[in-house]
């Protein structure tokens, strides 16, 4: 079988953060990982070793010193903030930790905002049912954004993330504010959405537990990819298994 095409690569990608006016903290330090279409990836790594600014780089939040970033076709570390936010709305998915969402609006709202944003509310209607289906979240479209549970406002998130059928769906750290039945049920919910639409995951974690629902990990330190587990034919516990593994021989996250 033919693989499936690569839909994320990033190569020598380098930034660090000026601390002082001549000194600058290097953060990534030449990262290099390629993603096929449909994967599911999470990345890994002690806190302060720069998974969010990654994630920050992928999706054009902040931009790299050197190195590229392709998305399919794309390079994206060339494009200026307003070709960046255009790209990002109709190619990536964001999920953040907090949630993001707009408490002014109700759930169904808050989903449909990347459509209204770009004058596509018409188109949406169709896909909203279907993912709130998948969700979990049909009964809840019309509450407030303040009355909903903490893992109901996460699906929220998820679900306003691929409203715009984004090729890849970045999410940093998207179970790091739920308990142990929430992020079983989340991860859930993101491997079905995986199925449903062949969406491709890449996700920032300190769970080893979440992790061990993707099909890869990727653990960075110092700034590098210090090493990349695949869970291969292996099951979700056995690859749990590896990873706690791993995290154990390299003295823990
Ligand atoms: N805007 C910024 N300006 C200066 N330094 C920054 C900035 N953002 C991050 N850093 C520094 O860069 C390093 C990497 O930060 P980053 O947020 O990417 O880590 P992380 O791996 O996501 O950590 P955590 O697991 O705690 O979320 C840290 O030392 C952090 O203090
Ligand atoms: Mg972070």
């Amino acid at each position: 079988m033919e693989s499936p095409a690569d839909i994320l690569k990033i190569t020598n990608l380098s930034k660090s953060y000026p601390i002082h006016k001549e000194l600058a903290l290097p953060v990534l330090q030449g990262i290099d990982l390629t993603i096929k279409a449909g994967e599911l990836t999470a990345v890994m790594g002690p806190s302060g070793c720069g998974k969010t600014t990654l994630m920050n780089l992928i999706s054009g939040v902040d931009s790299a010193d050197s190195g590229s970033i392709m998305i399919r076709d794309t390079e994206i570390t060339t494009m200026n903030k307003s070709q960046m936010a255009v790209f990002r709305r109709s190619h990536i998915g964001l999920i953040f930790q907090d949630f993001n969402l707009m408490e002014s609006l109700n759930v169904k709202d808050n989903i449909l905002l990347p459509l209204f944003l770009d004058n596509h509310s018409q188109y949406g209607e169709e896909m909203f049912q279907k993912i709130c289906k998948i969700l979990s979240i049909c009964d809840i479209t019309d509450k407030n954004i303040t009355d909903i549970s903490g893992g109901e406002k996460q699906r929220t998130a998820i679900a306003r993330a691929l409203i715009n059928h984004p090729q890849i769906i970045l999410a940093d750290e998207p179970t790091g504010n739920l308990d142990a039945k929430s992020t079983k049920d989340v991860m859930e919910y993101l491997t079905d959405i995986n199925r449903e639409f062949q969406a491709t995951l890449f996700m920032v974690t300190h769970d080893s537990y979440a992790a061990s629902y993707c099909d890869k990990v990727i653990l960075l330190k110092d700034g590098k990819v210090l090493s990349v587990l695949e869970k291969a034919q292996n099951s979700r516990k056995i690859f749990l298994e590896h990873i706690y593994e791993f995290l154990k021989q390299i003295g823990g996250e």
